[in-house]
């Protein structure tokens, strides 16, 4: 059972109130075209805030639309995502942006379940896009936005399913605006509860070991090596492949 002490109406309030006094500005929070909201979306999966506004700008810049991205090379994408991490993330973006532009004649879908097949896009992506490009109304969590709703509707609960999450914050949105109703849990969840253990009593959270992340720090560094060399191609695939097969 959840929290009953805490009605929709009181959340709701206590939510917006707060982030009138603390939205983060973020230069993807101030577009409504869905191809930069999803390379902002796919930057920030596994990749800090501070980390992705240095990428976001350059990215774009080199590849402005969905058009641009779809015919990258790979060679050019991953010099440009170099710092980001998670190449394959990379490789599933423009693989979306390909089918966009041949399947939907670059337009994008407004429906999460479409979203939602594309590569990489999962709940989270899927969500978000449809609710910062489209105002779409449908509840959708991230570690952040979980946190938020086992603060407080299940305090002291453990092993809370993302279903019995999601039931209660499809019912919370506050469907004037899902866009900033979603920006505000984000936020509250980062900068108020962010020291807290909140999503240990989540059934879905799933924290990286130490040796995972170490990993992928050293595989970083060996692409950002090898991206700096002259005409190093055929050694990069095979360094990247070798990489990829000690990684899964
Ligand atoms: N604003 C929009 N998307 C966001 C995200 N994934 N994390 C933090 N703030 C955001």
């Amino acid at each position: 059972m959840y929290n009953r002490d805490m009605t929709i109406p009181r959340f709701q309030k206590l939510i917006l109130s707060w982030h009138k006094e603390n939205r983060r500005d973020m230069p993807w929070r101030n577009t409504k075209d869905p191809y930069k909201i999803l390379v902002s979306e796919v930057m920030l999966q596994q990749t800090q805030v501070a980390r992705v506004l240095l990428k976001y700008k350059e990215f774009l810049q080199e590849f402005p639309t969905i058009q641009t991205l779809a015919k990258a090379s790979d060679k050019k994408l991953m010099k440009v995502w170099a710092g980001l991490g998670y190449w394959r993330r990379a490789l599933s973006l423009k693989k979306t942006a390909q089918i966009i532009a041949k399947e939907y004649q670059g337009k994008f879908p407004k429906e999460v379940a479409l979203l939602e097949k594309l590569p990489g896009i999962g709940p989270y992506t899927a969500g978000a896009v449809a609710c910062f490009a489209f105002q779409n109304q449908s509840a959708f969590l991230d570690t952040n936005i979980r946190r938020v709703y086992l603060h407080f509707f299940f305090p002291k609960r453990n092993n809370v399913s993302d279903k019995d999450i999601l039931n209660i914050a499809q019912k919370a949105i506050f469907k004037k605006n899902p866009r900033e109703w979603h920006y505000a849990l984000l936020d509250y969840g980062a900068l108020v509860l962010k020291d807290k253990k909140i999503n240990k009593q989540s059934k879905h959270y799933a924290k990286q070991s130490t040796f995972t992340n170490s990993f992928r720090s050293f595989r970083a560094k060996v692409i950002h090596f090898l991206l700096k060399q002259p005409k190093q191609t055929a050694s990069l695939n095979k360094i990247e492949k070798l990489l990829k097969e000690a990684s899964s």
